[in-house]
């Protein structure tokens, strides 16, 4: 499903080049789960941004079903994130003014979906992830799990094959943590979700199919 080859991202700042990512070979079948763990600075984001189409490579290819999404234009890329890729982030990254069911039918709206269609699926998936109760409310007015349980239901109104989750779970305390493990698991089984989740917790990572070790911008082999 994914293949990524020969990867490697180097930043231009005041002090010179920072190599981050080098030359980084990886691939992920279709319904997978791979934990990605590594040091504070080892490059995990950064592959999250690139395997995502957030950001371009400096050279090599992130090949999505065959396509190189690197050589996307910008609307491309916009499009195919929009569709394709669900992303969770650390910080939730939820919009503040926004209510949770706003906050949700956003990608759908960006995607040019009609709004009654939008809000009925977002209310859907808020229902699926345990929020029906809390439609209305603000970012704000959510505890840190909540939050966290929409901006999974924000990743999946597309209903994208790919699910990348940079610390899903790095805010939260272990009880409500082992939910959104829970809730992973039961949207990777009902919607053949592939997951890449970047984690620090073992536990985390030892409930995915596989775990690859990232140090200073290689993959461990
Ligand atoms: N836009 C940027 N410009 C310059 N350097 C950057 C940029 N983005 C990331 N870096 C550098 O690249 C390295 C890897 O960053 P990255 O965010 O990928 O690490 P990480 O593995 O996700 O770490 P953490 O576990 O702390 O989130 C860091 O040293 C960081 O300072
Ligand atoms: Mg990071």
């Amino acid at each position: 499903m994914i293949a990524v080859r020969a990867l490697s991202k180097s930043f231009t700042t005041d002090r010179g080049r920072v190599e981050v990512l080098k030359d980084v070979n990886l691939d992920i079948e279709a319904g997978e789960r791979i934990a990605i763990v590594g040091a504070s600075g080892a490059g995990k984001t950064t592959l999250m941004h690139l395997l995502g189409g957030l950001d371009r490579p400096s050279s090599g290819s992130v090949f999505f079903a065959d396509k190189n999404i690197s050589r996307f234009s910008a609307q491309e890329l916009d499009v195919f994130r929009n569709r394709s890729i669900g992303f969770v982030f650390q910080f939730h990254q939820l919009l503040p003014e926004f209510s949770a069911l706003e906050n949700v039918m956003m990608p759908a709206l960006i995607g040019r979906c009609h709004e009654k269609e939008a809000r009925s699926r977002a209310s859907e998936i808020l229902s699926a992830v345990g929020l029906a109760h809390r439609l209305d409310h603000k970012p704000g007015q959510l505890s840190g799990g909540e939050q966290q349980r929409v901006a999974i239901a924000r990743s999946l109104i597309m209903s994208p094959k790919l699910l990348l989750a940079d610390e899903p779970t790095g805010n939260l305390d272990s009880v409500t943590s082992d939910e959104i493990l829970a809730l992973l698991d039961r949207l990777h089984a009902e919607r053949d979700l592939t997951i890449v989740v970047v984690t620090h917790s073992e536990k985390v990572a030892g409930q995915m199919d596989r775990i690859v070790h990232m140090v200073d911008g290689f993959l461990e082999k």
